[in-house]
């Protein structure tokens, strides 16, 4: 099948949710959706590393499943921290800059907030972040908007409740960032009251017009809705367990809450799960969370494609 490649000569490397605008999205959605059944060797004789310092089990597997999909390789190392020479004192760049030599493209999941574009800023081949501490998630959100404009068939005019701990939680800043794009947008932040937006989103979203709102409680954002994305509370980024235990099992998804939300709505979490969503709730068509976690594939395989070809 021939595919064009607009916008992907502005996009080298992948940190963040920032660098995207509606012609790319546009463009990585089209070739996703085009990919979704691709089983070819497009991607033959290209080697994928996956350099993971904390753990994962959607991004890493759907980012190797993706490049085999397309016939490629992946090589790798998990727990970089503990099975990598990070063990010996190796810095990121150091270790970025030898692996550069072994591969086409470097997928880094770190645990500390602007590692991909330190990263970045040594490669000589495309990073791609995979999440870097409580930082940034940018494929995770590109796959959830796919999974919105997939699910409800539009994205402008879309009322989104983004919920949970924006300090903490990558997948949010990176989706909120990205949803800036669009039009006639409402976001609704559920969030504890001792928490805040990030200031960095707060001002995207004002320099792009978006209209937004806080609320406290889950039960106050899910009767005039659309997407409900409700991540799990980063409960490894939590040094005190007391505030920890706070935060957690403070927004909780009930089959009872289920009955107040719109019978067209979404409901969206990147997973895994602790309790924030009753698995009760699974079984409900609105849950798209599985979904959302299979969409991931073809985003990834569009992302290798676009950069590696
Ligand atoms: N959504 C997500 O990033 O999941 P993993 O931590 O399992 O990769």
């Amino acid at each position: 099948m021939a595919m064009t490649r607009p916008g992907i000569e502005r996009l080298s490397h992948v940190v963040s949710g920032r660098q995207f605008d509606r012609e790319m999205l546009e463009s990585i959605f089209a070739r996703a959706s085009a990919l979704e059944t691709v089983r070819d060797h497009r991607l033959d004789g290209r080697i994928m590393a996956a350099l993971f310092y904390e753990p994962s089990t959607r991004t890493r597997l759907s980012f190797e499943s993706a490049m085999l999909r397309l016939g490629g390789s992946v090589i790798g190392t998990e727990a970089a921290r503990q099975f990598s020479s990070a063990v010996k004192g190796e810095t990121l760049e150091d270790t970025v800059r030898v692996i550069d030599g072994y591969a086409d493209v470097i997928v880094l999941r770190h645990d500390e907030a602007g590692a991909a574009e330190r990263a970045a800023a040594v490669s000589r081949v495309p990073v791609i972040n995979a999440g870097d501490g409580p930082g940034e998630h940018p494929t995770q959100a590109l796959l959830d908007v796919y999974t919105i404009h997939m699910e409800l068939g539009r994205i402008d005019g879309l009322r989104v409740a983004l919920c949970g701990d924006m300090g903490q939680a990558r997948t949010t800043r990176s989706l909120a960032l990205m949803l800036s794009l669009y039009d006639n947008l409402h976001i609704t932040f559920v969030m504890p009251e001792t928490c805040e937006p990030s200031a960095d989103v707060i001002d995207r979203l004002r320099e792009r017009g978006v209209s937004f709102d806080i609320r406290h409680a889950l039960d106050q954002a899910i009767e005039d809705i659309d997407v409900v994305y409700l991540p799990r509370v980063q409960v490894e980024r939590y040094a005190d367990p007391a505030e920890r235990n706070r935060l957690e099992g403070r927004f909780r998804l009930t089959p009872e809450l289920m009955t107040r939300v719109p019978s067209e709505a979404i409901i969206m979490t990147p997973l895994p799960r602790r309790d924030e969503i009753d698995v009760a709730v699974d079984a409900d068509p609105r849950a798209a969370y599985f979904r959302q976690a299979r969409n991931g594939v073809a985003i990834r395989m569009a992302l290798l494609d676009m950069l590696l070809l």
